[in-house]
């Protein structure tokens, strides 16, 4: 490997904030998220309020010279937060860091009509960007989801969300059981019909430690689930919302400048129960080198809480990323992006060109066999290559294939 280069990341570029919500009406089969059923009345939402306030407050005496570009309420089932919390987290923030101007501040939603009946709430509290969480548009197949929701619901809440925001978004899992080229294609067209510019589609994966994993249940076949997954590319791309990351779609302009802050290495706090964050610093101004920090606060709600009030935050570990592991971080998720890796950009963030921290043989054969394309800006992957984009990031950083899946 090359020796390392001085290199300068913006330590003062804007800053990224989640906020994570760990509770649900009830935990989904599929779902291997930090959640839970929520339990009446077990916590109260004053007391996770408090505790996110002051977790915000830590963070703040380390970061609070950046302003904030972007907020992010997931979980979880964040619009089950009464406003008046989300409104008091959000004015927390504004206090202790500077919002941008065009601070987009998003809130995951369920659709159920409860949670839509709160959506004037949540822009009155700030929010200007509701991500709702339709799943199926067949009733039979939210029930197999374990949805807590109807498609007349979801209807209505997009309904309710067009009317309120200026930018929503909402996310389909497609690949379910049973489901066939033709039933995908008649959903995903009523899908785009009732776009706004954005939408997120997944393809189911059985995770381990779900219920669906425990009952034996498979994910698609690896031919039909290509055979989607490219359908899905190009009558989204029709559409005027291609893939700006294996699963998000948008019109260009309208791309979730939040989670571009992760795919494109940026920093970012992670505030709440299981909630991971990405700090680069700059310890010695002598030598220009930077560290980047991984933080991860406590998973269990009930052990993070506790925390909190003891120590004002739940931060179980800060770890400095060593050279190599930002190095494969910034790859794995850069090549998400069909912008691909910014040769600038990565100099900048991990002190290494490109030419040098891939393999140069691997480099070479998949540019030869049109899987990617290297430039001066960068390196990206072709229509052909995001389909076995694991495969392809195994080999440009030398190691083991991954899954081959595409989403
Ligand atoms: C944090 S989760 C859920 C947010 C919100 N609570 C909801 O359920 O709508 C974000 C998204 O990940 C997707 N997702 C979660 N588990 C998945 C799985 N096993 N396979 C595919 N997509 C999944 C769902 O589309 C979900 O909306
Ligand atoms: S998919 Fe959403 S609603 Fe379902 S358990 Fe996971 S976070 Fe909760």
């Amino acid at each position: 490997m090359a020796t390392d280069r001085p290199h300068r990341p913006d330590v003062n570029a804007p800053l990224a904030l989640y906020v994570h919500w760990p509770w649900c009406l009830s935990k989904c089969p599929y779902c291997d998220f930090n959640s839970r059923p929520l339990v009446p009345g077990e916590r109260d939402q004053i007391d996770y309020r408090g505790a996110i306030l002051r977790e915000l407050e830590h963070y703040a005496q380390q970061t609070n010279s950046r302003p904030l570009s972007s907020i992010f309420f997931g979980g979880g089932t964040p619009s089950l937060i009464a406003p008046a919390t989300i409104h008091a987290i959000i004015d927390a923030a504004q206090r202790h860091w500077s919002l941008q101007s065009d601070c987009e501040i998003t809130l995951e939603a369920n659709p159920t009509s409860i949670e839509a009946a709160k959506f004037r709430a949540f822009q009155d509290a700030g929010v200007n960007r509701v991500s709702i969480g339709v799943q199926a548009l067949n009733d039979e197949d939210l029930q197999a989801l374990g949805r807590e929701h109807s498609v007349d619901e979801a209807l209505r809440a997009l309904d309710i969300a067009s009317a309120i925001f200026n930018r929503y978004t909402f996310d389909l899992i497609y690949a379910r059981p049973g489901q066939g080229q033709g039933d995908w294609a008649d959903e995903l067209e009523q899908a785009l019909s009732l776009a706004n510019g954005h939408v997120s589609l997944y393809q189911l994966t059985i995770e381990p430690g779900t219920a669906f994993f425990r009952q034996n249940r498979v994910e698609a076949e690896e031919d039909l689930a290509a055979d989607l997954y490219q359908m899905t590319q190009e009558m989204c791309e029709d559409a005027g919302l291609p893939a700006y990351e294996v699963s998000n779609h948008a019109k260009p302009g309208l791309e979730s400048r939040h989670n571009l802050t992760y795919w494109t290495g940026g920093d970012y706090i992670g505030v709440g129960p299981g909630a991971h964050g990405r700090l680069t610093a700059q310890p010695d101004g002598a030598t220009g080198m930077t560290v980047t920090r991984a933080t991860h606060q406590i998973a269990d709600p009930a052990r993070w809480l506790e925390s909190v009030s003891k120590k004002g935050h739940a931060t179980a570990k800060v770890r400095e990323l060593s050279r190599h592991e930002r190095l494969e971080e910034l790859v794995l998720s850069g090549l998400r992006l069909r912008d691909g890796l910014d040769a600038a950009r990565f100099v900048a963030q991990c002190g290494q060109d490109l030419a040098t921290a891939l393999n140069a043989e691997a480099l070479s054969d998949l540019q030869q066999a049109e899987l990617i394309e290297v430039d001066t800006r960068g390196v990206r992957t072709t229509a052909q290559g995001r389909l076995i984009l694991n495969a392809i990031i195994a080999r440009l950083l030398d190691e083991p294939p991954l899954v081959t899946a595409p989403a």
